[in-house]
């Protein structure tokens, strides 16, 4: 009786079709789950006697492991027809869909710009050290010992060696090449700084900088004021506004901070020239005599001058980005509104 029912339900299964989820559902409730057929013959093997118990028991096994593959053979056909009924006909003229390119981060724009406008006056670039030694980032700078402007730069220091710093500011570059080489020098000088800051929307404490440098016979304030007057027109526009306010730094004298008409109101007032029309670009000066013989330029022979300003702040004024977290956040809502510079 029992290897009858058992080839009856082995029949069955054998011609089950599926194509949908419910006719599979109803495939497992019947030969699979614990009160399928298959699963009752199993409860009626204890009623067989026991010299026939072990072949019986072979054959239900052998239901069982028919019923499993089917199953997945099932679950495979109903796949492939779902997966199929959902896709609209293949198109094979259709164009593909194509990349997403990625694009210039806006302060790598900012910075690539800076150069190109500089070098295009003659400026080359140069490079230092991110780790930077006290002599390079403080006292060639002319920034005496113990000086409390030495505190205002909020500065990390190597735990290993006190004497190494994290740069503050891209000055240090300056020094290094007034030590390699003697006048003519033109160069601007990009790269990361750090500070010890809390990090908010208008202060962080990785940045970047460019510094520029030049030192010849007979550099004047005059250069100083032209090239930045250059600059900033190029940068911004042709109509910026640049004026210069005297203002105090250890390694120039005299010494000049850089301001331009703001870009968002051009001169009426509002909330990030807080209302004065002017916005600070850079800090600028004569390079102090005291810093070109530290670095072996004879003082009598040379003059220069040098400047240094922040590349968020140049990028804030020129894309009005005014919160300076978006820039290290990589959410590509802020990102995808640049992909149009390169
Ligand atoms: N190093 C200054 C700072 O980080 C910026 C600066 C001011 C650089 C005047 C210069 C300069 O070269 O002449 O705030």
């Amino acid at each position: 009786m029992i290897r009858e029912k058992v080839e009856d339900i082995a029949r069955q299964i054998e011609a089950f079709k599926a194509d949908t989820q419910e006719e599979l559902e109803k495939y497992r409730m019947r030969f699979i789950s614990k009160k399928s057929v298959v699963g009752e013959l199993f409860a009626h093997l204890k009623d067989v006697p026991n010299s026939e118990k072990r072949e019986v028991g072979q054959l239900l096994n052998q239901l069982k492991q028919q019923a499993q593959s089917k199953f997945q053979v099932l679950i495979g056909d109903v796949e492939s027809k779902s997966s199929g009924a959902d896709q609209a006909p293949v198109d094979l003229t259709l164009p593909p869909a194509g990349f997403e390119l990625g694009s210039v981060h806006p302060l790598t724009y900012t910075r690539n710009k800076i150069i190109e406008i500089f070098e295009r006056i003659g400026f080359n670039v140069a490079d230092g050290p991110e780790i930077e030694d006290d002599w390079h980032n403080f006292t060639a700078l002319n920034f005496p010992e113990n000086h409390p402007a030495r505190e205002m730069q909020d500065t990390f220091f190597i735990e290993k060696n006190p004497d190494m710093v994290l740069r503050t500011h891209t000055s240090g570059v300056q020094i290094r090449m007034m030590e390699n080489q003697q006048p003519p020098i033109r160069s601007i000088m990009p790269g990361r700084v750090y500070r010890n800051e809390a990090v908010s929307a208008r202060a962080h404490c990785v940045f970047h900088q460019v510094e520029g440098l030049y030192v010849n016979k007979k550099v004047s304030f005059v250069d100083l004021k032209q090239t930045l007057y250059h600059f900033a027109k190029e940068m911004f526009s042709k109509d910026t506004k640049v004026r210069y306010r005297p203002s105090y730094f250890p390694f120039t004298e005299p010494s000049a901070e850089i301001d331009i008409s703001c870009q968002i109101c051009h001169g009426d007032g509002c909330q990030l020239c807080k209302y004065t029309g002017w916005v600070e670009i850079a800090g600028s000066g004569m390079v102090d005599p005291n810093v070109l013989e530290n670095c072996g330029i004879d003082s009598t022979e040379y003059t220069g001058f040098a400047f240094g300003m922040g590349i968020e702040r140049i990028t804030q004024l020129k894309f009005q980005v005014n919160d300076l977290r978006l820039y290290t956040e990589n959410d590509i809502r802020f990102l995808k509104q640049f992909r149009t510079l390169h």
